[in-house]
C-alpha cells in the first residue's frame, strides 16, 4: 500500500462520534431535542460541542440543565426526521439559509416518547439505549464569528447526575453495559453509521 501523504482541507473534521440527543426544557415547559454529534465523556463529565444559535443552548444555559439520550443505530430514521428543524420560532437567518425550518415538538415528529427523569425537570427519551441526566457547569465560546455577532459555537461542560440503561442493554447484576448488545449510532462525516464490531479489549477493560 502507498504511504505518500497528501495536504487535504475537508470542509468537517466528523472523522465519528456517537450521535446524542439533547433533551432541554422549553420556557413554556415543553422539551426540545438538538441532536448533537460533538460530545465526549471524561469520567462524571460529558463535553459537548453545540452551535451559539439554537433552542437547545439556549434552553440549556437559561434552566442549566438537561438529558443526554444516545439512540441506538437502528433509531437513525428518527434522528433524520428531525434533523432539519429547529426549536427557535422565528428561525434565524442563519439557519434559514442552512436549510432549517421550525418544529414545536421534536417528539412528535420523529416519533419518541418522552419519560420522566429522577434528577432533573427535563424529560429523557424513552426509545433511547441509553439516557443521562446532567447539569451545565460551565460553557466556554469558541469559534471564528465576529465580536458584535459573538461566538460561534459553545464548548460545554456537564456533570452526569444519573444514568438510565435499557434493561436489556445491562449485564445482569452488574452495572456494566453489555458491548456486545451495545450499538450506537455514529456520525461521521455527516453519514449515519451503525454495527461497530467488537475488535478486542483494552488492557483496562473490566
Ligand atoms: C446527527 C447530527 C449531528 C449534529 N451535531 C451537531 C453538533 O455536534 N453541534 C451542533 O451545534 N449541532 C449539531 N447538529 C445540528 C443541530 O441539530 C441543529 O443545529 C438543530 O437545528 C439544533 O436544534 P435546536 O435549535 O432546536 O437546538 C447535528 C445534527 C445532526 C442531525
Amino acid at each position: 500500500m502507498s504511504s505518500e501523504q497528501l495536504s487535504i482541507k475537508p470542509s468537517v473534521l466528523y472523522f465519528g462520534t456517537p450521535v446524542v440527543l439533547i433533551v432541554t426544557r422549553n420556557p413554556d415547559a415543553t422539551a426540545n431535542i438538538t441532536p448533537i454529534s460533538s460530545a465526549w465523556a471524561l469520567d462524571d463529565r460529558m463535553v459537548l460541542g453545540l452551535g451559539a444559535v439554537g433552542q437547545g443552548i439556549t434552553n440549556l444555559t437559561r434552566e442549566r440543565e438537561c438529558t443526554l439520550n444516545l439512540p441506538s443505530a437502528d433509531l437513525w430514521h428518527k434522528v433524520e426526521r428531525i434533523a432539519r428543524t429547529t426549536g427557535l420560532n422565528p428561525v434565524p437567518a442563519v439557519k434559514i439559509a442552512a436549510g432549517y425550518v421550525h418544529s414545536p415538538d421534536k417528539f412528535a415528529l420523529g416519533g419518541f416518547s418522552t419519560a420522566a427523569s429522577e434528577t432533573v425537570r427535563t424529560p429523557r427519551i424513552a426509545e433511547c439505549t441509553v439516557q443521562l441526566e446532567a447539569r451545565l457547569l460551565a460553557s466556554y465560546p469558541s469559534g471564528n464569528a465576529s465580536a458584535d455577532e459573538g461566538p460561534s459555537y459553545l464548548i460545554v461542560e456537564a456533570e452526569v447526575q444519573h444514568v438510565h440503561a435499557h434493561r436489556d442493554m445491562v449485564i445482569p447484576g452488574t452495572d456494566y453495559i453489555d458491548t456486545d448488545r451495545w450499538n450506537p449510532l455514529f456520525y461521521v462525516f455527516r453519514h449515519y453509521f451503525g454495527n461497530a464490531h467488537d475488535l478486542g479489549k483494552n488492557f483496562r477493560a473490566e
